[in-house]
Order: C-alpha cells, then structure tokens, then sequence
C-alpha cells in the first residue's frame, strides 16, 4: 500500500477556499494500492468532512495527549475520532524546531492516538539540531524512535496503524535554499529506521509504512520510490496545486 498524506499546514486562508481546493483533487474514487490522506488545519475539519463528500481518509496536524480535562487550546484524539479523523501527523519537524516538541511530548501523543485507535504518523528527522544538512540523520532518525515509540508494545497497534514518515527540515519545500533529499540519503535514513523498528518489533517491524516528506512533487516521487522501500509521501506544498497532486496521485496509484 502507499500513501499520499497532504499536509496543508495553515494553509488555505478560510475553509471555503479549502473546499474549493478540495473539489479540484478530482479524486472519484478509492485506490487498491494507495491511500489518500488529507490533513487540513483544525479548524477547517468539520465543515471539510461534512460537505466535501470526498473518499479518501481525513487527518489532523498534531493533537494533545489527554482526552479532556483542563489544557486550554488542545485538542483531544477522541474530539479529532468523533469528526470521523483517522490519522494523526505528529512530531512534524515544524513542531520540533518552531514550538520545541520533545520526544517525550511526541511519546505521549503517539499513545494517546494508538489508545483512541486511530493512525499516529510519527515523524522523525526533524528538529533543531537536524536543521543543518550534514547533520547524521541516521543517528537522529534512530534516537527520534526509540524515545517517541517508548513503551509502545507490538501489539498496541494492528498492521498499518502506525506510519513512520522521514522528514528532514532542510528538505522541507518552505526553507528557502532547500532541497529535496537525495534518494541516496533518503535510503539510509529509510534503512535505518527499518533496522531500528526490526530490533524495537522483531520480524513485524520493518511491514511498518515508512514515508518521505520534504519537497516532493509528481517530478522526483519516481526515483524515491523505486529505490528505497518507501511507502509513500508527506506532502506539503505540493498538496496545494491541484494539478501536480493528481500527477502524484497518477504515478503512485
Ligand atoms: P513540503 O512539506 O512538501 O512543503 O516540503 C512536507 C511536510 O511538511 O510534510
């Protein structure tokens, strides 16, 4: 299965103009081989779901760890389930570096969702000390998982439930000077998210989804897939031009 998770961040300006965004996807039907994910801003979830009429899956961009109680401004993954969300992106390296996310806050998420049986994307790569492009991703990525995956056990989530995305900050679309990570570096970080994931769950933990998010588009999703065991895309900017969306959706369905 791949996926194409787009993540809108606090992008479009109003959720007519979501909506409008939405009707030009021109997605009609569900895919065998891949899902589709949307994950627009909070605030645009229930008037989007309601009147988009749309297949494909609904996400959001973060959520908090409680499922109620006093934490003025959170959002809770039962409040995200009762609108009919599925997945939940979370550690974004926009959230590590911007609002200093640890990995035990990202931990506390990632069960929180799991709890609620809903999809955590757990993304690793990011953060501060990743910013610059000859960091060692490999060591980063290893580090981001053992600590936002502590004492989540095999069998608190089911196959498919947990997406791993790789998502570097220097790749993401909105750096200026960025650029998309190589397929080659892409490939170690995906290796060694596999090897760790084999040594955290045993035979089951590489059938994990590992995806790619930064700057990818319908010109480079061909050669990061074809080499190395990705399952797909985090996408961001290109998830706000219809036209080269669909050209991703084509090439990876
Ligand atoms: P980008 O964002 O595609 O605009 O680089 C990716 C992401 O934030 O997940």
């Amino acid at each position: 299965m791949n996926y194409l998770i787009a993540n809108w961040k606090i992008n479009p300006q109003s959720s007519r103009e979501g909506l409008e965004l939405i009707s030009k996807y021109n997605i009609e039907s569900r895919h065998k081989n891949l899902k589709i994910v949307v994950c627009p801003p909070f605030t645009y979830l229930e008037y989007l779901t309601e009147n988009s009429g749309k297949t494909f899956d609904w996400g959001a961009q973060d959520c908090f760890w409680e499922k109620g109680g006093a934490y003025t401004g959170e959002v809770s993954p039962l409040q995200l389930k009762d609108l009919g969300i599925k997945y939940v992106i979370l550690g974004h390296s926009e959230r590590r570096d911007n609002l200093e996310e640890t990995d035990e806050m990202i931990n506390k998420k990632i069960r929180a969702v799991l709890r609620a049986k809903m999809n955590p994307i757990l993304c690793v790569g990011g953060g501060k000390e990743a910013i610059d492009p000859k960091s060692d991703s490999q060591r980063i990525v290893r580090e981001q998982l053992v600590k936002g995956l502590a004492n989540v056990r095999k069998k608190d989530f089911s196959n498919g439930q947990l997406i791993i995305s790789f998502e570097p900050p220097w790749a993401l679309s909105t750096v200026s000077g960025n650029v998309s990570a190589s397929p080659k570096l892409a490939a170690e970080a995906v290796f060694a998210i596999k090897q760790e994931l084999g040594a955290m769950y045993g035979k089951d933990g590489p059938d994990i989804p590992i995806i790619y998010g930064g700057s990818a588009n319908a010109g480079n999703v061909s050669q990061f897939i074809k080499k190395q065991n990705l399952d797909g895309f985090l996408v961001g900017g290109a998830s706000l031009n219809p036209p080269e969306f669909e050209k991703m959706i084509n090439l990876l369905k």
